[in-house]
């Protein structure tokens, strides 16, 4: 693990006037985000299910005094005709994208492995689908759509970035949450199934992990974790967090560069806890020999080898 310091400069120096798609810009972490890409005179387009709290984003926005554009476009990420209506309208008001973030998620209180829902009269109604629909079903999409957008950008070493949101549910055993982790794990595997094939065309694919972070999500366990003294976030470290993998390769100086950053930065997971950023999938994979075995870990780098070689093709046809 690698504690990831961001930089200021590069993060102000390098986001002006560039075009951001955010999911969930409504409140919560997407709030913290939107504003700071609108403090550094970003322009932001964020999509959100709910239109009260985002028309109060952007009125607060246009009351402060910064350079930054934002508008919000009606969007529930589990439509892809609605996805598609949000990256077109941000493509038609700048004929370009820059930096893509799938943040919208939710995370519901009825688990449908909970003893409750598991009676014989309960288990004859399909359980809701929503955190698979919503969380990874919805972030196929914006990965997809956003990769089709910033490979349109002119070919240079870096087209743009895409960042996913997962979660501490990424990685760990969550009890009581079994829809909502295996929603999280499979964000971790869109990233690691695009970012090999994306950096070859200067698109870089990474994923934030939030441990514990002070949003509505949360309202159920807060009490009892501040009880015991536990470590949280802010939205605002979280938002720094996607704002350090939305800028680490566009810095032009080796010197001006996020602190503890690995570059190029691609591929990478940065897990926040205690408002700061750790990039942790580095040391996951050089470590892969000692958890997986020497002899195993050699023989599966030349099956993966083969398989990332030009013209391999899972087309059985
Ligand atoms: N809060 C935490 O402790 C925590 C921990 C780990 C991961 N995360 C992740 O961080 C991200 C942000 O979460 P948050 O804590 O800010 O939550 P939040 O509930 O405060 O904000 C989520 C936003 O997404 C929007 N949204 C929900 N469903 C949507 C849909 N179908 N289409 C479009 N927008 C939708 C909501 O309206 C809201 O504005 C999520 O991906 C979440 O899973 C949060």
């Amino acid at each position: 693990m690698s504690l990831v310091i961001p930089n200021q400069t590069l993060i102000t120096s390098t986001l002006k006037d560039l075009v951001v798609v955010l999911t969930g810009g409504a409140q919560g972490v997407g709030r913290s985000v939107v504003e700071q890409l609108h403090v550094a005179g970003a322009k932001v387009i964020f999509g959100d299910v709910d239109d009260n709290l985002a028309q109060q984003v952007i009125s607060s926005l246009t009351t402060t005094n910064t350079t930054g554009k934002v508008h919000f476009v009606h969007c529930d990420i589990s439509s892809y005709p609605d996805q598609l209506s949000l990256f077109q309208t941000a493509y038609n008001y700048y004929q370009r994208i820059d930096i893509v973030i799938a943040n919208a998620a939710v995370s519901l209180s009825r688990d449908p492995f909970a003893p409750a829902s598991l009676t014989d009269e309960a288990i004859l109604t399909a359980p809701t689908m929503a955190e698979v629909d919503i969380n990874l079903k919805g972030v196929l999409y914006t990965a997809r759509l956003g990769y089709h957008y910033l490979r349109k950008n002119s070919e240079s070493e870096h087209r743009g970035d895409l960042v996913l949101v997962s979660s501490i549910a990424g990685f760990k055993e969550c009890e009581g949450l079994v829809s909502y982790t295996a929603s999280k794990h499979g964000v971790i595997g869109v990233m690691r199934g695009l970012a090999l094939q994306a950096a070859k065309e200067g698109v870089k694919v990474n994923t934030v992990c939030p441990w514990m972070t002070r949003t509505r999500m949360v309202k159920g366990i807060e009490q009892g974790w501040y009880d015991l003294n536990l470590p949280s976030n802010g939205p605002a470290d979280v938002a720094q967090a996607i704002l350090i993998c939305s800028t680490a390769n566009r810095s032009s100086s080796s010197s001006q560069q996020h602190q503890g950053a690995v570059l190029p930065f691609s591929g990478k997971i940065l897990w926040v806890g205690g408002g700061k950023s750790y990039e942790i999938e580095d040391r996951l994979q050089s470590l892969e020999p000692e958890w997986l075995g020497y002899e195993n870990s050699e023989i599966l780098k030349r099956g993966q080898e083969y398989l990332h070689s030009a013209g391999t093709s899972w087309d059985n046809k």
